[in-house]
């Protein structure tokens, strides 16, 4: 992408264009409103003067002394949750290779924001060894995963992870995808999902709670909790 920085008085607009949207910006701005235009790259500078007459003048000169190429865009932005963890391809969210898939890319930043949120919260709080997590209408159990594999990696504690979920045939897929991991060596062994309604789940350890779009009335009976 190339990116633009409009100055105004009292603001900067910036807006990040493809190259054939920068090459429509450029020709509907020259020569109308600028007649002389710069561009510097690694090898030469380049600059195209526009007499009153509307005479274009072309000139090149190549760079004398070495230019690094400035590469800092280009970094990966680092993301919380490893779209190549084999569960993301399990449940759906990415291909083999591990790409989020076009359509999941949504819900991706949405369990990412998430993750981000409650580590907020967590990071206030004081935690024993353990710290017992229950999901509270786990669904897919994206969000379930998403925490888990955050917490397993940055928190020097062991985790456990319950996903309630009220629909027998989930419950049983994600088992099966949890046991389908414990193949792949990663650390899968303190998740697991229970089939039971948020109001009969009666866990002997709970230090928080989560519910991400429960339905019905599962949002209010989660916060009763
Ligand atoms: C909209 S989904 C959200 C799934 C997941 N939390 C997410 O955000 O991707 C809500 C889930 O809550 C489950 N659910 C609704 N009422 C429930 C209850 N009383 N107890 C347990 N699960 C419930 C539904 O079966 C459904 O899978």
């Amino acid at each position: 992408m190339y990116q633009f920085t409009y100055r105004f008085e009292r603001r900067d607009e910036t807006k990040n264009f493809t190259a054939s949207q920068m090459m429509e910006q450029v020709r509907s701005m020259v020569p109308e409103k600028f007649q002389n235009v710069s561009l510097f790259t690694i090898s030469e500078d380049v600059t195209l003067l526009v007499s009153k007459k509307g005479k274009p003048t072309l000139m090149c000169k190549a760079v004398k002394e070495q230019r690094e190429q400035d590469l800092s865009h280009d970094h990966e932005k680092q993301r919380l949750i490893d779209p190549t963890k084999p569960w993301w391809f399990l449940l759906g969210l990415t291909s083999r290779d591990g790409k989020v898939l076009a359509d999941m890319q949504h819900k991706f930043k949405q369990i990412c924001k998430y993750v981000e949120i409650v580590d907020g919260v967590m990071r206030q709080t004081k935690f024993d060894n353990e710290i017992h997590i229950a999901d509270m209408g786990a669904g897919k159990g994206y969000l379930t995963f998403a925490l888990y594999e955050y917490l397993t990696t940055h928190y020097d504690k062991k985790i456990v992870m319950e996903g309630v979920e009220i629909r027998p045939e989930l419950v049983v897929k994600i088992n099966d995808i949890i046991e389908k991991c414990k193949d792949t060596r990663q650390c899968v062994s303190t998740i697991h999902f229970v089939q039971n309604s948020i109001e009969e789940y009666k866990p002997s350890n709970l230090d928080v709670l989560i519910a991400l779009h429960a339905c019905d009335t599962a949002t209010d009976d989660a916060i009763l909790y």
